[in-house]
């Protein structure tokens, strides 16, 4: 694992496979405990992100963390990655080819992380991730169980940023999540 799990973050830090490398300050590979039982993806790197080489460390970073805090558990203790591990100028979506660039990081972070649980922040984590082009609002609140792993969409907390008053149904997202966690894990460690 940790040969594994160097390497990989090697070759995502000296990665050059689509436009995203020429423009970037850092590539934000993840960061976190990577034998976590709970995954969080995310969808590309922002401003502070960029500059940090870290994930979620802007706005919506700090309001991911008081989630994460508020369902008893430490950023720490999760894994914490996006779609794709360079920023998108102007915080644009990610183009589909940049995507499809990348998401073998993200596919081989997870094959050695094998979390059982993946909350899947915002739309454009569910399309990379679950192929599915749906609405969030119509996605998010439902598990979908997939090849032994639990998956959670929710609204992205910049969404939440936004449009404070889906707040209210983030937390149901998020409640759902420590259940699971919980029933997963037997006693709720992670
Ligand atoms: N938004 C994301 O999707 N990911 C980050 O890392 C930061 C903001």
């Amino acid at each position: 694992m940790h040969e594994n799990w160097a390497q990989l973050t090697n070759e995502i830090a000296a990665c050059r496979k689509c436009r995203l490398c020429e423009q970037r300050t850092n590539v934000v590979p993840g960061e976190g405990n990577p034998q976590s039982k709970i995954l969080f993806i995310g969808e590309g790197p922002g401003r502070d992100e960029d500059l940090q080489g870290r994930p979620f460390v802007g706005a919506s970073g700090q309001l991911l963390d008081r989630m994460i805090h508020a369902i008893g558990l430490e950023r720490t203790e999760v894994y914490i990655a996006n779609v794709v591990k360079c920023r998108p100028p102007m915080n644009r979506n990610p183009e589909p080819d940049e995507a499809a660039a990348c998401m073998p990081y993200l596919r081989n972070q997870f094959k050695l992380i094998s979390p059982k649980i993946i909350v899947l922040l915002g739309k454009v984590a569910c399309r990379y991730v679950l192929g599915d082009e749906s609405p969030i609002s119509r996605l998010r609140g439902k598990w979908i169980f997939r090849k032994g792993v639990w998956f959670m969409p929710t609204y992205h907390p910049s969404a939440l940023l936004r449009a404070p008053e889906k707040k209210k149904e983030a937390w149901e997202d998020f409640k759902m999540v420590k259940a699971k966690l919980m029933e997963v894990s037997g006693r709720g460690e992670i």
